[in-house]
């Protein structure tokens, strides 16, 4: 089906490239003039580079504005980057990180109107409609998933389970009950609900599930199989971040599943070379950095997202869409003096027929070096083979990352269980190098 004949599609989804490129024009000049006057932090930024919103003539002159980090959120802890009174403010979200102070987000009753739009966009996108019953694991609370998806499955009109993490069990039998047709969650947690449909001796395949939506932590295409594969649904990507809007900057459409489209009506990005922040051409890897087009309380100029990935051209959609996140650039690893990703780990742990995906990276150091161990849980099935079962699975992925990542590693295969369960975003590192 073309895009343009397809049911259920905003007009602006398949508008030509002229068009966008005129709204986007449109919206950042807009966003630039409100954040300039109304956030004392951008204003100084804009001032002291001697720039002014109306110096936007073009797409391409967004380059001569300055970045926004995580850190600018911290420096003005909790409310300093609102641009809205706080009488207008009608919901707070922050992610915690894993040091110093959370980063807070505000939304005005617009705001979340947009968000739920674009969310319902999203669940449109990967196949959903009112007809579906979704059971959403992210967690509900200050993390933007659980909240930001059910907001937009109630706006497409699906019957919406608002489960959230835990309790693995009761999200099994809960399924079944209510026959729910999509999932949403983190690869890794709903990877946990099938171990779960399997150890009761279910096929998680036969349950009524059709379609799942996974995101807020990297997955490869191995993770996809996988997921397919064992639960027999389609898995679609869905992308977003808190300070950007939390769920649905982007998601993958179900008839091309090849990297999430990313909504370019509200959210203008671009790709960055990360150590000297220049602009890179489209197709280039680099970090992602979004600039919000539509938002209110928290406008957000040159977000640097620190994601890494590439900017493809659209297929599904009149968007562009991006690569899979190959990884984050503070995720990055250096092993003597090799870069790693956890992602490329993972890619390896599930092509080695005997592990399971459930697994985490230790890095330490000794003398100036460091040392990357692997530990990875055996498969369910293989639990009361012998010993030579474990070694033979241990060296085969040691090899395997020796030959296409180039390091040694020392890999720990234990049991099932051996590694914690997350209920939300896995923790796939382990840091235990002295602090200095
Ligand atoms: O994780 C928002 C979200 C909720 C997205 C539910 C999708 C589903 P934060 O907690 O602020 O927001 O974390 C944002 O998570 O910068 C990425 O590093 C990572 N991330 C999010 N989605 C994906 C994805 C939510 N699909 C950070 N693939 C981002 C890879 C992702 N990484």
């Amino acid at each position: 089906m073309s895009p343009s004949t397809a049911p259920g599609r905003e007009p602006i989804e398949t508008a030509s490239r002229d068009e966008i490129a005129a709204l986007q024009l449109e919206r950042l000049r807009t966003t630039l003039r409100h954040a300039y006057e109304r956030v004392p932090h951008y204003r100084e930024k804009f001032d002291s580079l001697g720039i002014v919103p109306e110096d936007l003539k073009s797409l391409a002159d967004l380059a001569k504005f300055p970045f926004t980090t995580k850190e600018d959120l911290r420096r003005t802890y909790p409310f300093g980057m609102f641009a809205v009174p706080m009488d207008d403010i009608v919901r707070i979200h922050a992610s915690s990180g894993t040091t110093g102070k959370p980063t807070v987000v505000g939304y005005t009753a617009k705001d979340i109107d947009t968000w739920a739009g674009i969310m319902a966009r999203s669940i449109r996108a990967t196949g959903g409609s009112r007809h579906d019953i979704i059971h959403v694991t992210h967690g509900y609370g200050l993390f933007t998933g659980g909240l930001g998806v059910h907001y937009g499955a109630e706006r497409v009109g699906c019957a919406v389970v608002p489960i959230s993490g835990g309790q693995t069990e009761r999200q099994v039998q809960l399924i079944r009950d209510f026959k729910a047709t999509m999932i949403v969650g983190t690869p890794s947690y709903v990877l946990n609900i099938v171990d779960e449909f399997e150890r009761q001796g279910l096929n998680p395949a036969d349950s009524t599930l059709k379609r799942g939506i996974f995101g807020a932590e990297p997955w490869g295409e191995s993770m996809r199989r996988e997921l397919e594969t064992r639960l027999g649904i389609d898995a679609m990507d869905l992308y977003g971040l808190s300070e950007v809007i939390g769920p649905g900057v982007a998601v993958e459409c179900i008839e091309s599943k090849d990297g999430p489209t990313i909504w370019e009506d509200h959210f203008y990005p671009e790709i960055i070379d990360p150590a000297t922040g220049e602009v890179l051409p489209d197709g280039a890897h680099g970090e992602l950095v979004f600039t919000s087009l539509t938002k209110e309380a928290l406008p957000v100029i040159r977000y640097r997202t620190k994601d890494l990935t590439t900017l493809l051209p659209p297929t599904a959609r009149a968007f562009r869409r991006m690569g899979k996140i190959t990884g984050r650039s503070d995720d990055m690893l250096i092993i003597r003096g090799v870069n790693v990703f956890p992602s490329q780990i993972e890619e390896l742990i599930l092509k080695t027929p005997k592990l399971s995906p459930h697994y985490v990276l230790e890095v330490s150091r000794k003398g100036h070096m460091d040392n990357l161990g692997v530990k990875v849980e055996l498969k369910p099935e293989f639990a009361d083979s012998p010993d030579a079962v474990r070694q033979a699975a241990a060296w085969e992925l040691q090899h395997h990352i020796k030959s296409l990542i180039g390091i040694n590693t020392r890999i720990d295969v234990v049991d099932t269980g051996g590694i914690e369960r997350s209920a939300g975003k896995a923790k796939r590192i382990i840091d235990l190098r002295p602090k200095d």
